[in-house]
């Protein structure tokens, strides 16, 4: 029986996210949204659990990202959610800045928390 050990992943150039953007990228399948809050990265699923649209895109605030379609705000270290109308977290993934490169583990973390509660 073999065993699979997940390992990083490169995944983007960390000059290609400046600092306060986002940048979705697609990792084994997944839409993961990668986020540069002042050089500190950030990985959450890309996808809103509200109506699916992509967190890459929605506005940054420190460490929350507000969802573009309908304003849902996710905290991106915990993946909480911390506004209607999405309910449900987003799972968030282990990142790292390596040789200026951003490396991801594709092992999804469940979102953590009740909602609406910081
Ligand atoms: S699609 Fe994100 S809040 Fe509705």
């Amino acid at each position: 029986m073999t065993e699979r050990t997940a390992e990083f992943v490169r995944v983007a150039a960390a000059d290609d996210i400046p600092p306060g953007t986002g940048k979705a990228v697609v990792v084994d399948g997944r839409r993961i949204a990668l986020f540069n809050v002042n050089g500190t990265f950030y990985a959450i699923d890309d996808t809103c659990t509200h109506e699916e649209a992509s967190l890459a895109e929605g506005a940054l605030y420190g460490e929350i990202v507000a969802c573009p379609k309908h304003g849902s705000r996710f905290h991106l270290p915990t993946g909480r959610v911390l506004s209607l109308p999405a309910v449900i977290p987003v799972n968030t993934y282990q990142v790292k800045v390596e040789d200026g490169h951003v490396l991801l583990l594709p092992v999804p973390q469940r979102g953590r928390g009740m909602p609406h509660k910081a």
